[in-house]
């Protein structure tokens, strides 16, 4: 009976505190909500900020164990002093990546003897990466989140406790905020906002492999890209930042401060300053850069990735075709002939390993990747469960969230030579204004199988960091995501329809993601149902007339019915017809030649036949409608505009709403070289050689950087 009325109250409390939270987000939100507001209040800010918002401070607790004795001054009478003392607590996304780019430098300048020591690697812990102590803290559910063990979490978060037992073990011991629980696997129940962003961090700070490697993008030699290895701190100590740790006492250390009497402490490190010292020495190096292609490669080694393998804008049917088995063979083949012994990260041994132990699941394999799902809200299900933040962003904090992971996707895909363009959604927000549509919530891309083996072997758990643009720009290294392949992505079956998604690319600061798909050459064309409802759209990929044809009244069905069978067969002996796991159906005509186009300001390819695809993925009107989800595109701005805005205005030429204004400023370098590229030709084909010069740079700023611009005016205000 007392276990009733607890778990009443507490359900009573949890309820009180939701409705609490609706009414005043920002009391507990662990970062403000960024609006358009903010965004223009940001823009007018006095440019004196800047030299405070280019440091990332280091926090005073790790200050404090390297230089045990001594104190930094906290007087209310310098500025900076005062600046250091109100942020070094907080989350800065660039403090990591600032240290890493030191020390990378550090160990090349140490390294008389070669360019690349291959046993270069970077210590590394989630904790520091993403700030879970912090974010835990400011997760406020009226009680100490030490004193949740799985059986307590499951009464207040209202989880059936037999079921959520399978994904929870209770620890004997906690530190204070932590909670004494540790999540196995992921929870498939809904549960409240709250319980979620617990079970996530908690998931990363106990269970979850670290990433394998860090791939820098844009930092390399002639702008390639750094791979890193990373190496763990094991779990004994998941509590502290032992890497932070580390990398803040080697950085101290090598700007020579003597750890006896440090009249003068450096509490920053820039990151601009980081990476043109390393752009620096990469200038000064006169020996010869040697890249070696990842596919060469046995196991991972510190080095540059090769920028210049361009990938080819013709496909070949063979990329779309890979035999299993003998695929299996291969590996088989390779394991047994190695001669080494235990390495870490072998990728053929890996790669090995996942393929045997999961072939034998085909077709039902249990769900790879699992998203947030959360009750009173269907957004969860944007969000990878173990990165999951938040369930609710401002407009303009979701579209440069989407901003910097399609960069950072596409970039990182350009720079491994990956044969992937646009698909979905994001081909049809590409088709209207060079940009994902604004109610997108991720973005689609879809590559050929054998890139997809590519990102099997040798780059999942890769944890990616876009440094491309210029040093000095402040969306630099603003997020980090990680690379994840599934365990079953050599199957091209829907299955049991859990597992049509291949790869993911996940923002590991928010759980946003990029969707992977791959096509492959199957049978699955002649398998298809007739009463499927992927069937429209294969018949238009046999016969782009098939709607016109399957509503006239002068052709019978069954003649109909019989040439789409004919062509059918054509296209499968031809080994011409290929399929994601979702069952949608391409031919190499409809997607090759890709084209080179922009996206969101950067380097992306689209398929060759993107007007037919979209008309049957979506339908004919798609090209043309200019109404979509409550919103209605506006040509002469070239972006869609919420309905209810300047309703009257169709044009978009007397709108002088101050967000659209806005948003028309921000977008029109990417919608005016869309909009010319659209129009120079009908075929699109660039006369640009490299159309990278062509990039245009981030376009919307970061809502950390806003937050923490707006807050060191407020400082320097009351100062
Ligand atoms: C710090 O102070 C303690 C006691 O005052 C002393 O024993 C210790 O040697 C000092 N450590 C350093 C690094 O100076
Ligand atoms: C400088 O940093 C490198 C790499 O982090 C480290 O190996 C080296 O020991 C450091 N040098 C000094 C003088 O501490
Ligand atoms: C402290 O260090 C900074 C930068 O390294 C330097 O500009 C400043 O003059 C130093 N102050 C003192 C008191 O040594
Ligand atoms: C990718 O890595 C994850 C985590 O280690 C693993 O579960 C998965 O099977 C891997 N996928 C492949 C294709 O190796
Ligand atoms: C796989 O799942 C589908 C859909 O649930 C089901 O129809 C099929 O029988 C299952 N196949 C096997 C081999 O279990
Ligand atoms: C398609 O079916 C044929 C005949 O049943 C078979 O020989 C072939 O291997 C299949 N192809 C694929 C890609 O499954």
């Amino acid at each position: 009976m007392n276990l009733l009325i607890d778990q009443y109250l507490a359900s009573v409390i949890l309820i009180i505190f939701i409705v609490y939270s609706y009414i005043y987000p920002t009391s507990y939100s662990y970062d403000a909500i960024i609006t358009s507001k903010q965004v223009e209040k940001f823009e007018r800010s006095s440019p004196l900020v800047n030299e405070w918002l280019v440091k990332s401070y280091f926090p005073n607790t790790i200050l404090q164990s390297i230089y045990p004795n001594s104190t930094i001054p906290n007087s209310d009478h310098d500025i900076s002093n005062r600046i250091y003392w109100d942020l070094q607590q907080e989350y800065d996304p660039r403090l990591l990546p600032s240290l890493w780019i030191n020390s990378i430098l550090n160990n090349l300048k140490n390294d008389h003897d070669h360019l690349f020591n291959p046993e270069i690697s970077l210590p590394f812990s989630w904790n520091s990466l993403l700030g879970i102590d912090r974010r835990l803290k400011s997760i406020e559910v009226g009680m100490d989140l030490h004193v949740l063990n799985c059986e307590k979490f499951a009464e207040v978060f209202g989880l059936d406790y037999s079921e959520f037992s399978k994904s929870c073990i209770s620890l004997k011991g906690s530190p204070r905020n932590y909670p004494k629980l540790k999540i196995t696997r992921p929870v498939d129940d809904l549960t409240y906002e709250e319980g979620r962003k617990i079970i996530g961090l908690s998931h990363l700070l106990h269970e979850a492999p670290i990433p394998h490697r860090l791939a820098l993008l844009g930092v390399g030699p002639e702008q390639s890209s750094l791979i890193v290895p990373l190496m763990g701190l094991g779990r004994v100590n998941a509590y502290s930042k032992g890497d932070l740790n580390y990398l803040i006492s080697n950085y101290l250390d090598n700007i020579s401060q003597t750890k006896e009497s440090p009249s003068n402490i450096t509490n920053s490190i820039e990151l601009g300053i980081e990476l043109h010292n390393l752009k620096s020495w990469w200038e000064s190096i006169d020996q010869p850069i040697s890249y070696k292609p990842s596919q060469e490669l046995k196991y991972d080694l510190f080095r540059a990735m090769d920028c210049h393998n361009a990938m080819s804008m013709d496909l070949k049917k063979e990329e779309f075709d890979i035999d299993i088995e003998q695929y299996i063979n291969t590996l088989q083949d390779k394991v047994s002939h190695s001669y080494s012994m235990e390495i870490i990260n072998d990728f053929d041994k890996e790669l090995l390993t996942v393929m045997t132990n999961n072939i034998g699941l085909q077709p039902n394999f249990t769900k790879y990747f699992n998203e947030a799902n959360c009750i009173g809200s269907h957004k969860g299900s944007h969000y990878d469960w173990r990165f999951f933040k938040q369930l609710r962003y401002s407009e303009y904090e979701r579209k440069a969230i989407l901003h910097r992971l399609t960069r950072s996707w596409l970039r990182f895909a350009n720079s491994v030579g990956l044969s992937t363009w646009l698909g979905h959604g994001s081909l049809l927000g590409w088709y209207w204004n060079g940009m994902s549509l604004p109610w997108d919530e991720d973005l689609d891309v879809q590559m050929t199988l054998e890139s997809l083996y590519v990102l099997a072997r040798n780059f999942n758990q890769t944890l990616v960091v876009d440094l491309t643009d210029d040093p000095d720009n402040l969306n630099n290294a603003m997020g980090s995501y990680l690379v994840d392949v599934s365990s079953n992505f050599f199957s091209r079956d829907n299955g049991n329809g859990l597992n049509t998604i291949d790869a993911r690319f996940i923002d590991t600061n928010t759980g946003f993601y990029v969707d992977i798909t791959a096509l492959g050459l199957t049978n699955a064309s002649q398998c298809l149902s007739s009463k499927d409802k992927r069937m429209k759209e294969l018949n238009q990929v046999l016969d782009p007339e098939f709607i016109e044809k399957d509503e006239s009244k002068t052709i019978e069905s069954e003649d109909l019915k019989q040439s789409l069978h004919v062509k059918r067969d054509q296209l499968v002996n031809d080994r011409n017809i290929f399929n994601c796991r979702n069952y949608h159906f391409y031919t190499l005509e409809d997607l090759s030649p890709l084209r080179k186009t922009l996206f969101e300001g950067v380097q992306a390819y689209v398929p060759n036949g993107y007007k037919a695809i979209l008309e049957r993925e979506y339908t004919r009107s798609s090209l043309y409608s200019r109404q979509h989800e409550g919103h209605t595109f506006r040509p002469t701005l070239d972006l869609w505009i919420p309905s209810g805005v300047c309703k009257r205005d169709v044009m978009g030429n007397q709108c002088f709403d101050s967000e659209v204004l806005l948003e028309r400023k921000h977008t029109m370098p990417v919608t005016l070289r869309h909009r010319e590229e659209l129009n120079r030709k009908r075929d699109l084909t660039l006369d640009v050689v490299n159309i990278k010069d062509t990039e245009v740079l981030p376009f919307r700023v970061d809502p950390w950087i806003i937050g923490r611009c707006l807050r060191l005016q407020k400082l320097l205000e009351r100062f």
